[in-house]
């Protein structure tokens, strides 16, 4: 019998309409075009305003009807939803229940997961392993954040790297020779203080404290995470390629998080691919978390063709990180 995998069948994003610019951002806090886009390599993010909406479901519903508009289902048939984010519109109940909910999935059962800017990877890798079970048919993973509600506006050096978005994908079973072939997932929770957001869990609930301390807004010590992020990334694609006897010359695409420029470059320099490449959106949305693996397939989805040999490489809070290798499963419509 052959080997049944996983295939990404569709792909939807959404960000919302407003556009933050380095120059509007520069009359918030003390900082620059010139600085922003020269360490960071982003131009402008998208912000969810509460005239447009509000939750990362309202993101997650617009990404769907996106994925719909292009490749039709029946929501009915979707047997399970894994939403990845760090910015749920609540505690509980989860988003995946809410996007269910406002696009007809109501026979699946949905989830949240919460792996940082990993969360996108994480989350293939559950949906991947319900379809090769053989249980599932239909599986809806969506990833995404609305990092503006957990932005400190005051913070020069956090509030230029984080915008907001989401994308989704579908994933259905094959026994093709495409789809999602091998993943290589880290964590290392050994030192949640250089990447972190304490208030609102159980160790520090909200409070006067928490607030006046500013502890609902992520802070990272930047240069830890930038060093980690490179060295992480690199290993875990490097290891993939290797394990699947996969050439660089025969990688179509990398598809690496997007939370600085530098760190994209770096990544690529060393596994000595190409920049043309490697999927780099960065300028237009900044770092969307979990959303910006998704949010770049989303983006060039029309570029991409059955059999392309795609790499995903993420590296987020926790500290979780990974790599997972992909055949794309359609061409363009
Ligand atoms: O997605 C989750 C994973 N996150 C990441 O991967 C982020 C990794 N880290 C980074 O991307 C970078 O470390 C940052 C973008 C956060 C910071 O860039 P950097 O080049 O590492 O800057 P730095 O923190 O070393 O600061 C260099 C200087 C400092 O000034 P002094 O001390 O040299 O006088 C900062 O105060 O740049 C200053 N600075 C700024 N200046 C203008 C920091 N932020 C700003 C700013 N505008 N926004």
């Amino acid at each position: 019998m052959s080997k049944i995998h996983a295939v990404i069948t569709g792909v939807g994003g959404y960000v919302p309409n407003y556009r933050l610019t380095n120059e509007e951002l520069s009359t918030i806090v003390e900082t620059s075009d010139e600085w922003i886009t020269k360490r960071i390599g982003i131009k402008e993010r998208r912000i969810l305003k509460p005239e447009e909406g509000s939750g990362v479901s309202y993101l997650a519903v617009k990404a769907i009807e996106n994925l719909k508009s292009k490749h039709d289902f029946d929501p009915l048939e979707i047997e399970a939803v894994v939403f990845a984010t760090s910015t749920p519109d609540y505690l509980l109940p989860n988003s995946a229940a809410l996007t269910a909910a406002k696009t007809g999935m109501t026979n699946a059962f949905c989830f949240d997961i919460e792996a940082a800017c990993s969360g996108f990877i994480y989350a293939l890798e559950i949906g991947e392993t319900f379809i090769v079970s053989g249980k599932y048919k239909k599986i809806m993973v969506i990833a995404g954040d609305v990092l503006s509600a957990v932005t400190d506006y005051t913070d020069r050096n956090t509030c230029p790297i984080f915008g907001d978005g989401c994308g989704c994908v579908l994933l259905e079973p094959t026994t093709e020779e495409v789809g999602i072939i091998d993943s290589i997932l880290r964590t290392d929770g050994a030192n949640p203080e250089h990447l972190h957001l304490y208030g609102g869990g159980s160790v520090h609930p909200a409070s006067h404290e928490t607030v006046d301390n500013h502890f609902h807004y992520i802070w990272q010590d930047g240069r830890i995470v930038f060093k980690r992020a490179i060295e992480s990334m690199v290993e875990t694609c490097e290891e993939i390629l290797k394990r699947n006897h996969l050439s660089k010359d025969a990688v179509s695409w990398i598809v690496p998080h997007q939370a600085n420029l530098r760190i994209i470059d770096s990544v690529a320099h060393r596994l000595d691919v190409p920049t043309d490449k490697v999927m780099i959106n960065i300028e237009k949305y900044g770092n969307t978390s979990a959303g910006t693996i998704p949010i770049c397939l989303w983006d060039w989805e029309s570029q991409l063709h059955k059999g392309d040999n795609i790499i995903l490489t993420a590296f987020g809070a926790g500290f979780t990180w990974g790599a997972t290798y992909l055949k794309w499963g359609y061409n363009p419509k």
